[in-house]
């Protein structure tokens, strides 16, 4: 592992759920696609979006998720790669928080990217990071729309066409259930911002989970600037959870991936 380094956005990547609905013994982040290990193409794309500090969560057969990442790391070694153990994967909220000792003083600014959204590309990495920073936000959310967005958190606008908040498809009302526009589950956040309101989450929710999402609803409460940034090319956040969108990404991704 090498030395941290001092760019002003690191990533986390959340890996560590068990991936249940992938039917498999394999942990999700490792199944493949177009041959090559799910979590490989986040490492990749954030290295080529010149991120130099990655952290990976782990917890489900963490040894060899990080035996991967290791490997990936040897042979792309001008980024530094460190881990963090989520014993008990309690949501997307609490495996950030597990990571806070590690990651909140390095830059100035964190992309959140998940294990099971593998096609995300470089170059939305620093467009959304650019619009974060021009912006002056303390938060930002990729969304895409999709034709169907079942299973995905939906966007809840207000009459100005800002974000509210993201409502998951478990608590969400029929109405908001036809919203097309979803939350890829890649978020940027300004680290003061992150850290000062990260302790707001609570699990009282459906899944009984610290839902990483509701952060939007509790920093706009705290008057901070919460951002979307809006990817039209929706087939870099179809997320994996199961055998059958697996297949069907390999498909759709062809030969480009
Ligand atoms: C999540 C988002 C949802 C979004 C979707 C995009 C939340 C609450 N929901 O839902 O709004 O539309 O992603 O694909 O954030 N993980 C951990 N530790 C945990 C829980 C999850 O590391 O405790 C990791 C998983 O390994 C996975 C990723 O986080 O790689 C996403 O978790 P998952 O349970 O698949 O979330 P979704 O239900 O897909
Ligand atoms: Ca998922």
């Amino acid at each position: 592992m090498n030395e941290r380094k001092t760019t002003s956005l690191q990533a986390l990547i959340l890996a560590a759920g068990k991936g249940t609905r992938m039917n498999s013994d394999l942990p999700k982040v490792l199944h493949r696609l177009a041959n090559k290990p799910m979590i490989e193409y986040v490492l990749e794309s954030s290295l080529r979006a010149g991120i130099e500090n990655i952290t990976v969560v782990v917890g489900h057969a963490r040894e060899m998720v990080e035996k991967t990442v290791m490997l990936w790391n040897k042979e792309n070694s001008s980024v530094a790669v460190e881990f963090q153990f989520q014993e008990q994967q309690n949501g997307t909220g609490h495996a950030v928080l597990c990571a806070r000792e590690k990651i909140q003083n390095i830059g100035d600014y964190l992309i959140v990217l998940l294990g099971d959204v593998p096609l995300i590309k470089p170059e939305t990495i620093e467009k959304a990071y650019a619009s974060l920073t021009q912006n002056r936000g303390d938060m930002l959310v990729i969304t895409t729309s999709l034709e169907n967005p079942h299973g995905y958190g939906r966007i809840i606008r207000d009459d100005q066409k800002n974000i509210c908040c993201i409502r998951e498809e478990k608590e969400a009302s029929l109405a908001e259930k036809s919203i097309k526009e979803i939350n890829t589950g890649v978020f940027l956040f300004k680290n003061t911002a992150l850290w000062s309101f990260i302790d707001e989450l609570n699990a009282h929710n459906a899944q009984n989970e610290y839902y990483l999402t509701d952060l939007v609803e509790i920093m706009k409460a705290q008057n901070q600037k919460v951002l979307t940034y809006e990817c039209s090319d929706s087939i870099q956040f179809q997320g994996i959870n199961s055998p059958d969108q697996l297949a069907s990404l390999e498909k759709l991704a062809g030969v480009s991936v």
